[in-house]
């Protein structure tokens, strides 16, 4: 059977640090409590005039490197990210410009901290069916620029950080590859993660949001994420593994979306298994969305956790609620 491999993978975070200590200065938060309840200390957010397509546009060209791919040799890109640049088109059509990539397909892939593994599992389709040979993938997001940076604001605004990743997809032409993809959603806890304006629901778009309602603010219902993710991260890792007759004692390493160290530390309890299984950086990042699954593979590829023929298993969930699974051999 034809599998897709993972040929190259790159990260790219902006310059700009924001410790614990920093949101201190704004809003009423402590370091203690951010490091308890999520386990993080920094993230990345960019300066003035940066967008998720110059994100993008980085860790892209660093996959590309790895991949020793130049852009003639693409034939599609997909994005993930909930913070493109514009309402419309997505980052991909900017990404596909400035590769330089001949009229190749872009698209946008919307699903949030699943994105990545939505945009892998498509990418994989098109390989596998051989409709494609060499597939761009990214998850990429700017969150700093949509949070409210007050007190108002604080349960969200301290998870989030700014980051991409970017993967190339070909053929494998050996026993590794991704071994298989498993994508779920229930809208029904849409408004339990979301940002509600703009959007077509609003009759007059801008000119009907009133700024003091907050709408235009991410919201969470912070018991509900948790409470969902520490059974779906489990469910649909058992999901990947059952599909290939795998057990957890067969998996090196588990690369689960950084969505909170508290919840990363549920699901790796609830798995069986200890935290040197399951790779976090969030202490370094936040929370990126669709970029975390990508930037946490490529700091494991760097930092030599994944060496040839291991099984690694990602693993999202996020807002739809959305959550998904891919097993690969590396
Ligand atoms: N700094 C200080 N205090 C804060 C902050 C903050 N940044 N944010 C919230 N609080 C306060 C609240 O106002 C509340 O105060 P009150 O009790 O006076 O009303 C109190 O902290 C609530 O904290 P807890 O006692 O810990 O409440 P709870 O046990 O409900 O936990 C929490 C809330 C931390 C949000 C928990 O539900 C959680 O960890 N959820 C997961 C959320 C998450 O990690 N999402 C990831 C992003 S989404 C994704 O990627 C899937």
């Amino acid at each position: 059977m034809i599998k897709t491999k993972i040929a190259g993978v790159g990260y790219y975070v902006p310059d700009q640090v924001i410790t614990n200590q920093d949101l201190e200065q704004q809003m009423d938060t402590s370091n203690e409590w951010i490091v308890s309840r999520s386990g993080i200390e920094e993230r990345r957010w960019v300066r003035d005039g940066i967008c998720t397509s110059d994100l993008a546009f980085e860790a892209s060209k660093k996959a590309m490197k790895a991949a020793k791919v130049s852009s003639k040799d693409i034939d599609l890109v997909i994005v993930g990210t909930i913070t493109s640049d514009y309402f419309f088109p997505g980052v991909s059509a900017q990404l596909q410009d400035r590769l330089d990539l001949h009229h190749v397909g872009a698209f946008d892939v919307k699903a949030a901290c699943s994105a990545f593994i939505y945009a892998l599992s498509i990418g994989d389709q098109f390989i596998r069916t051989g409709v494609c040979s060499t597939i761009l993938i990214v998850g990429a997001e700017v969150q700093s620029k949509f949070l409210n940076i007050s007190t108002e604001g604080r349960d969200m605004t301290v998870l989030f950080g700014d980051g991409s990743g970017a993967a190339i997809l070909q053929k494998s032409d050996d026993e590794s590859g991704v071994l298989s993809t498993h994508l779920h959603c229930q809208g029904a806890n849409v408004k339990n993660l979301w940002m509600e304006a703009p959007g077509s629901a609003e009759n007059c778009q801008m000119t009907n949001i009133k700024l003091e309602e907050g709408r235009h603010f991410p919201l969470m219902n912070g018991r509900e994420v948790f409470r969902n993710a520490i059974v779906r991260f489990p469910e649909v890792i058992q999901e990947s593994l059952d599909a290939s007759g795998l057990t957890l004692d067969d998996v090196n390493l588990i690369i689960p979306h950084q969505a909170n160290l508290r919840i990363s530390q549920a699901v790796a309890k609830r798995l069986g298994v200890g935290m040197d299984k399951v790779f976090s950086n969030i202490h370094k990042y936040g929370n990126t969305t669709a970029a975390s699954i990508p930037i946490a593979l490529c700091e494991a590829v760097e930092e030599k956790k994944i060496s040839k023929g291991d099984v690694v298993v990602l693993a999202s969930f996020g807002a739809g609620f959305t959550w998904a699974s891919a097993a690969i051999r590396w």
